[in-house]
């Protein structure tokens, strides 16, 4: 055990400026399962992830929001980790990149950059926000397309015509944070000079050609960037900026790919030092074959994991990584994901329908080794869960436990006969292939081939028909040979199921009466004769298609559509305060149960609007101002649609009173009025009965 290779196993860290959705779960259960499957084999896995916590947007919205980067970062933290936990997905660590491990090994890295000459400075000019006071990043910047004059354009290409361009390009440009005509202004940058590790990223991508760890495709990709020379990379922003500050830099950061990376190890180290082992960490930074860093990585990210990490590491002298897996793209019914069509779906609302194990088991049928996006398919969602794992799978044990319980007591037989033992044999023999799939991470083969297996299992019951046999009391034996066969079938299926559908197994476990669960892909290579099982209960239900469409509804959203990657587009105009506010939890749907002290968290009062007018910069807002009895308070409320403000002044409404302030373009807003919606009519603000006062709780 300890001489084998200790491998390190990462997904990519997701920004902590937005709630997790399902195209990011695509890639945290290809790896769990990946993780899962590696250790039935007993191989030594760490799994750790972490949030990406620096840069730019969460800044900004940190600041939209009223509330310090802290805060919100904190906050989104524990969404991500309850989110990936409660899909099942194992990490072993989640950490954030804002911690003081990563700032000492950010520190290290770049020390040794430093030291060994791969690094420069010089100035840069680029677009500043003279209002907001800062440098605005490309997608801050929006103007018309120097090509084709579309308006309102980001600062790098063209939605219209593709065009790409940088910001200077672009016909009157101005901030999308402030509005503000952005000035060119000059400042000094620090870089990364990559040409620095061409030979030894030349030789480190001969390697992994040589001993496997990356795809063809990308290997491709690889040869095309060298091709085209590599560049310096610009690695510092100046001040403002939600980051480390570079050691000897005032007022400049890292940007948030430099310690993004790094997170990997830093939260590996807490790992270790969380379980007392600290040298461990030491032992692995070290290059060499008795340990394995494997990255696990969607399509968008390949140059940052495949040129700028492996030469951080390298001119740190660190271990680089030994694979980088790369997966496509979620799409949904074949297009992307889209908030007004309901299909940008995120994976709380998910969790308030499904069972995860429904998604894991689809992603799993569609993943496969290449780089090819993956389609959810709703109706093939539903109809191939329902079809494999109830129709197949669960069935196959539900249709004989029953004689096992009615006639033998609940034990099954103590020996399989000829066809049986055979039989057995050979699917034991075809599900070892499975386990080679996993590790290939072809889980659609795998899948497809443990779909064979329970087809001939079901087969076998079907033409035995023990339901017939049951009729005769003289064929008790062959009865409990044939019931016991499909049992000891079930449970070799389930113990090579247990990486895709781990909750479900774990039922499937109590039934068999699995001592301590399947540990290993072996367990079931002998079937479990003589043993007394549980009764049976339901493992799975089928997928109802109204739990499906419900998702959907909730997850609609025509007023807030997805920004493009890391983008802050969404984020940079003000947000209608009525608005459902990112991330949607599943109490916005519906479904998700509280608590009353949950409840009582929201501190509910009556305001009387004393002051009304529109907001004339903003569509939708009113500015109100509130007495609460004992104070007055501004409010931006999105009602403008719907009244007149003269009309609302005297009136008596609900105020959230406990909202965190939001500093908006025009003000700042001190908490939210209620008011009812859909998409046929509204808003309709809320009034009490006669004889409250401003001031009084509503409880
Ligand atoms: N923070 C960076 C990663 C830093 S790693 C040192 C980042 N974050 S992200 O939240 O935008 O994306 C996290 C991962 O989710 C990436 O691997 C990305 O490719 C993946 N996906 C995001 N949307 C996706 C889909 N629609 N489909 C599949 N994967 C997707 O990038
Ligand atoms: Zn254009």
């Amino acid at each position: 055990m300890s001489d084998q290779p200790r491998t390190l196993v990462t997904c990519a860290l997701p920004y902590a400026n937005g709630p997790i959705h399902l195209g990011h779960m695509v890639e945290h259960i290809q790896a769990d399962i990946f993780v899962r499957a590696a250790r039935m084999q007993g191989e030594r896995i760490d799994f750790v992830c972490a949030d990406d916590s620096h840069g730019t947007p969460i800044m900004l919205r940190a600041e939209r929001e009223g509330i310090t980067p802290g805060q919100l970062i904190d906050r989104i933290w524990h969404e991500h980790r309850a989110d990936l936990a409660d899909f099942g997905v194992a990490y072993d660590h989640y950490s954030t990149t804002n911690s003081e491990a990563n700032r000492e090994l950010t520190h290290r890295i770049w020390h040794a950059l430093v030291a060994r000459g791969a690094t420069d400075a010089r100035g840069v000019r680029q677009f500043y926000d003279p209002a907001k006071g800062m440098f605005l990043p490309d997608r801050y910047i929006k103007g018309e397309c120097p090509n084709c004059g579309a308006a309102d354009q980001y600062g790098d290409s063209c939605e219209v015509c593709g065009a790409t361009y940088s910001p200077t390009d672009l016909r009157n440009p101005r901030s999308v944070i402030s509005g503000a005509t952005p000035e060119l202004r000059e400042s000094i940058h620090h870089f990364v000079r990559l040409g620095t590790f061409e030979n030894e990223l030349r030789a480190w991508l001969d390697d992994r050609r040589a001993a496997g760890g990356l795809q063809p495709e990308v290997l491709n990709k690889l040869a095309e960037w060298f091709g085209e020379g590599l560049r310096d990379w610009d690695v510092s922003r100046d001040a403002p900026y939600f980051g480390f500050e570079i050691p000897d830099a005032p007022g400049k950061f890292f940007y948030v790919w430099v310690d993004a990376p790094i997170g990997y190890l830093a939260a590996f180290r807490e790992l270790c030092e969380h379980r007392g082992e600290p040298e461990a960490f030491v032992e692995f930074l070290r290059p060499g074959p008795h340990a394995r860093m494997v990255h696990f990585v969607g399509k968008d990210i390949i140059y940052f994991h495949t040129l700028f990490w492996p030469a951080m590491l390298m001119g740190a002298g660190l271990r680089t990584p030994d694979a980088v897996y790369v997966h496509g793209f979620l799409t949904v019914g074949g297009e992307k994901m889209s908030k007004s069509r309901g299909t940008f779906v995120n994976a709380r609302t998910y969790l308030a329908h499904l069972d995860p194990d429904y998604l894991r088991y689809y992603l799993a049928t569609m993943l496969g080794p290449t780089l090819v996006d993956l389609d959810l398919d709703l109706k093939a969602f539903e109809e191939r869960v329902n079809s494999h794992l109830v129709g197949k799978f669960v069935n196959l044990a539900s249709r004989c436990a029953g004689f096992i319980h009615r006639h033998f007591d609940g034990r099954l037989a103590d020996a399989l006969p000829e066809p049986e033992a055979g039989d057995y044999a050979e699917a034991v023999a075809q599900l070892a292939r499975v386990r080679q799939l996993y590790a290939a991470r072809d889980y659609a083969q795998a899948m497809r081939r443990i779909v064979e297996v329970v087809d001939r299992a079901n087969e076998y019951v079907a033409a035995r028909a023990p339901w017939a046999i049951a009729k005769d009391e003289a064929r008790r034996a062959e009865l409990h040979i044939v019931c016991t066969q499909a049992i000891a079938l079930f449970r070799l299926l389930a113990c090579h199921l247990k990486p895709v559908i781990p909750a479900t197994i774990a039922r499937a476990e109590s039934f068999l009466a699995e001592p301590g669960g399947f540990a290993r892909f072996e367990a079931a290579d002998v079937p479990p004769l003589g043993r007394r099982i549980a009764p049976f209960e339901a493992l799975m239900t089928r997928i109802d298609p109204k739990a499906i469409a419900a998702m959907i509804e909730a997850s609609k959203d025509s007023l807030d559509d997805p920004p493009p990657a890391a983008a802050p587009s969404a984020q940079a105009t003000p947000v209608d305060p009525l608005a459902p506010r990112p991330p949607r939890t599943a109490a916005e749907g519906h479904s998700a149960t509280i608590t009353i002290d949950d409840f009582a968290k929201i501190d509910l009062r009556i305001a009387r609007i004393v002051e009304a007018e529109a907001v004339p910069e903003a569509d939708k807002l009113l500015r109100l101002v509130l007495d609460l009895g004992s104070e007055r308070r501004q409010v931006f409320a999105g009602i403008k649609s719907a009244y007149d403000p003269a009309t609302l002044v005297g009136r008596l409404t609900v105020v959230v009173a406990n909202l965190a302030p939001r500093k908006m373009r025009f003000g700042i807003s001190e908490g939210m009025v209620l008011a009812a919606s859909d998409e046929r009519a509204g808003p309709f603000l809320l009034a009490p009965d006669a004889g409250a006062e401003p001031g009084m709780r509503v409880k």
